[in-house]
């Protein structure tokens, strides 16, 4: 099994990604296929690192004819070179990497999503799990990424802001993948997008198919409880909203509570995931009062007011709302 079967181009044939999330595939290959094996070496990767480690004395490698390995493999050139403030304010370099590092992790957060959901939508619960796990971890990591900005004073912001004139989180389309996702749907919100034809095209495509929530309803449905017919087949590009049929099926899921009921363990994977959203909507909420007060936003809303909103929505309302009467 060679763990980086992967193009040294870095591209992965999407059918395979989504083949090897589903276990269909192994990506497994010989030593002599195995892009990172050079040449193919004798006796596989493994025996290969052994002979190395052996030839080094233990000690690791100190000469390449060229780039290093690790320069290539995560294109650490092209990397840090994407750091380009435009004052000579230091917190700046801060914002830019918070928001790199952010935008990374919305992209391995949404393709950990999108397995859970392909997971669902093929009755594989225990995939689903799995892939919700994994989401959380990443979501963890993103959610902690706030500290990077919590010590940037309103002056030293201030001393950066006019450089990014109209730039603003909003304008991300990492992000609005993820809010389309869970179920926040809008046409409106690729509009800012509409001069970059893939982006638009990726972002409706997301927004044209059932979200990770409607894929638990769907399967829900077919397991047999009273999902509400309008919520198993609809538009699936519009909003979605909270449904009293919707809380009565999951509430009779919470009718067993033993970790041997599936659903159970999968309603509560989905509330892990929509509380850690709320984190990270509210982190954001706290360094913007923090940062800039109740002033507007450089994306043109009124900045806390707009914001706060948003925060306030619950996400996969039902499993929220049921809490009250259980
Ligand atoms: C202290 C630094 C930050 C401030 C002051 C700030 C401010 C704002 C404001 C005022 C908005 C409302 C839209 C607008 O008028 O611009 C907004 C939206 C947004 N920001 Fe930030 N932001 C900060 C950091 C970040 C970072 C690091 C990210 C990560 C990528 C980010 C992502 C977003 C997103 C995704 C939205 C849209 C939220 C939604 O659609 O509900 N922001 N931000």
């Amino acid at each position: 099994m060679c763990a980086g079967a992967i193009p040294p181009d870095g591209t992965v044939p999407a059918q395979s990604l989504t083949q090897y999330r589903q276990g269909v595939v192994m990506l497994s290959t010989t030593a002599q296929q195995c892009p990172f094996v050079p040449g193919g070496e004798a006796g596989g990767a493994e025996a290969g690192r052994a002979r190395r480690a052996e030839s080094n004395e233990g000690q690791p490698t100190l000469s390449f004819e060229k780039n290093t390995p690790y320069v290539d493999y995560a294109g650490i050139d092209t990397l840090l070179g994407l750091q380009r403030p435009r004052t000579a304010e230091p917190a700046e370099s801060a914002f830019i990497i918070a928001t790199q590092v952010m935008e990374l992790l919305f992209s391995l957060v949404r393709e950990r999503w999108e397995a859970a959901r392909d997971a669902l939508e093929a009755d594989d619960v225990p995939g689903a799990l799995a892939w919700l796990r994994r989401a959380c971890n990443a979501q963890d990591v993103l959610n902690d990424s706030w500290g990077l900005l919590a010590d940037m004073t309103p002056t030293e912001f201030n001393r950066f802001r006019d450089s990014f004139g109209e730039a603003s989180g909003f304008q991300s389309y990492g992000y609005r993948k993820l809010e389309f996702l869970l179920g926040n749907k809008s046409a409106a919100m690729i509009r800012p997008h509409k001069a970059m034809a893939g982006v638009a095209n990726e972002l409706a495509d997301v927004l044209e198919r059932p979200g990770l929530y409607d894929a638990a309803l769907r399967l829900l449905h077919r397991r047999g409880l009273p999902v509400p017919a309008d919520r198993v087949e609809r538009d699936w590009t519009q909003d979605y909203e909270p449904s009293a049929g919707v809380e009565a099926a999951w509430t009779a899921v919470y009718a067993d509570d033993k970790p041997g009921n599936d659903l159970f363990l999968l309603a509560e994977a989905l509330l892990d995931v929509a509380e850690r959203v709320t984190r990270w909507r509210h982190r954001h909420l706290v360094a913007v009062k923090r940062t800039m007060g109740a002033k507007p936003g450089s994306g043109g809303s009124n900045g806390l007011t707009w914001l706060s909103r948003n925060a306030e929505q619950d996400v996969f309302p039902e499993l929220w709302s049921l809490r009250s009467s259980v």
